[in-house]
């Protein structure tokens, strides 16, 4: 038996030793030292040999066995790290190759200027609010102060949803939201960013806008305070020193109410094709708050006042960046929004 072991044993070597790869040295494993295996089948006789002899014939089968499964697990071994060795050689990566370049995205102007504004007006202890761009009758006109029959309501004419729902047409319903949330505690400083709809089309005019409102009620708060935030404001979304005028206007919410003019950014006020030669430019309406929409939003207006104003986000981006089509903004050209 010990030679017919010897022979197995040498055959097997051979098999490791020529096996290229790492199925032929399972196969050769299996067939040798498998549980149906040369070596295994042939052990199973060793009970039938003399005591002697089956201790003998038993120690140099288990060196066999051990022997041979040291070659194989070397030989494994030996072939795996050949393969990643060819591996390696074929996959040569060309770290000196220029990489393929991703195109990214970049935020779009309106956002980007939307983003500017919010950070003066954080800057200067606002929060931020935002409201329902489908509003009720009631905050988007009644509870500023412009009843149903109003003249005002011309100014803006409204996508009605039913009788007594529309898509709002200002950020203005977002005043009397806030005060009855925050009534009677002071300070309010908000402002309030989004879109409005109105039933405007044309190169100046888009169905959809957006806006900013802001709102600032407390204590003995005076149109000196107004005139001092929009300044500090106006100064730093236009990054220059500038002139303002504020022209008597009407808004049923605000009294007295005003528009703010800034002076030309484009010529510094000697007159241009930007200012249609006037030197200046409209840039938002505002007002002290109208006792009666303090009232609505549950505030005593014997004990406080507050100022408002509205701005729009196109306005100042189109003035901002030189840009003379509303419609470029919506129109999703890449050519025209690679530029930011
Ligand atoms: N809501 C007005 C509009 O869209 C703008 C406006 C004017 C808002 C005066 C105000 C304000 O808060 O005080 O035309």
């Amino acid at each position: 038996m010990i030679e017919r072991l010897k022979e197995i044993r040498a055959a097997a070597e051979e098999k490791i030793m020529n096996a290229s790869d790492l199925d032929s040295l399972r196969e050769v494993k299996v067939k040798t030292l498998g549980r149906k295996g040369e070596i295994t089948v042939l052990l199973r006789g060793l009970k039938d040999l003399a005591a002697d002899e089956r201790a003998e014939t038993g120690k140099v089968g288990n060196e066999i066995k051990q022997a041979l499964e040291q070659l194989i697990e070397e030989k494994i071994a030996e072939i795996k790290q050949r393969e990643m060795e060819t591996k390696l050689a074929r996959e040569k990566i060309d770290i000196s190759l220029p990489g393929t370049l991703i195109q990214s995205g970049s935020l779009h102007p309106l956002s980007r200027v939307a983003n500017e504004i919010k950070d003066i007006f954080i800057g200067m202890g606002f929060s931020i609010a935002e409201g329902p761009e489908i509003e009720y009758d009631y905050y988007n006109f009644e509870a500023l102060n412009i009843p149903k029959d109003h003249p005002a309501r011309d100014m803006q004419d409204s996508f009605y949803i039913s009788d007594d729902i529309l898509l709002r047409t200002h950020t203005s319903p977002m005043q009397v939201r806030v005060m009855e949330k925050t009534a009677p505690q002071t300070p309010v400083k908000i402002i309030v960013p989004g879109k409005v709809y109105r039933r405007d089309d044309d190169a100046t005019h888009s169905p959809m806008f957006h806006q900013v409102e802001g709102l600032v009620i407390d204590e003995s708060i005076t149109f000196g305070h107004l005139k001092g935030t929009l300044l500090a404001f106006a100064e730093r979304i236009f990054e220059q020193e500038l002139q303002v005028r504020y022209r008597p206007s009407f808004f049923p919410f605000t009294e007295p109410s005003a528009e703010m003019d800034i002076s030309c950014v484009n010529c510094k006020g000697k007159g241009c094709r930007v200012c249609s030669y006037s030197g200046w430019l409209e840039i938002l309406g505002a007002g002290m708050v109208n006792p009666k929409v303090l009232e609505n939003g549950g505030y005593d207006p014997e004990k406080v006042t507050g100022f408002a104003f509205g701005l729009g986000i196109e306005r100042i981006a189109m003035l901002k960046y030189g840009i003379n089509d509303l419609r470029l903004f919506y129109d999703n050209d890449k050519r025209f929004l690679a530029q930011f």
